[in-house]
């Protein structure tokens, strides 16, 4: 491991959306369109498609290795920018492995560490984690 995900997230400065999806590879779509549902208005096409990217990769890693039936995703402003928090009841944390340790895996939160501001996970508490990741606000229109 490089470093340990563990960090406070910022505070909402406005109300939580939310959606519980199954945990299955076509719940990726779904978050997907989620996150453009909530913040397509407020966000341009780049910064979109970051926030769906980051959505994306975080809900992958929920469905694979969260070990639940449902995974929620919730998203909120912040005064950082859009915050996004996937929640799962895996008791291990995710690992931003070295690059070259797997050619074929391990390159979801590399993407997840370039293209948002910050990310972090909270300990597993009560058999909840969460996974969340700050979208860049300066690709925001
Ligand atoms: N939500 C999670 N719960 C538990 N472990 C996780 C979680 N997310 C990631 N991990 C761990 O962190 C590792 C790295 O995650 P990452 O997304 O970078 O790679 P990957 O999912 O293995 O492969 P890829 O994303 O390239 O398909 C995972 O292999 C897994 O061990
Ligand atoms: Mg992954």
């Amino acid at each position: 491991m490089i470093r340990e995900p563990v960090q406070a997230r910022p505070e909402a400065t406005g109300r939580t959306s939310f959606i519980t999806v199954r945990a299955e590879a076509r719940a990726v779509k779904r978050v997907r369109d989620f996150v453009a549902e909530v913040h397509g208005h407020a966000l341009g096409s780049e910064a979109l498609y970051l926030a769906q990217t980051v959505a994306g990769e975080l809900a992958t890693n929920a469905v694979r290795y969260g070990g639940t039936e449902t995974v929620i995703v919730r998203t909120y402003e912040s005064a950082e920018g859009p915050v996004i928090e996937v929640v799962d009841r895996g008791c291990r944390m995710p690992e931003l492995r070295g690059p070259s340790e797997d050619a074929t895996s391990g390159r979801g939160l590399w993407i997840v560490e370039m293209l948002a501001a910050r990310w972090g996970c909270t300990p597993p508490a009560d058999g909840e984690k969460v996974v969340w990741a700050v979208v860049k606000i300066s690709a925001r229109r």
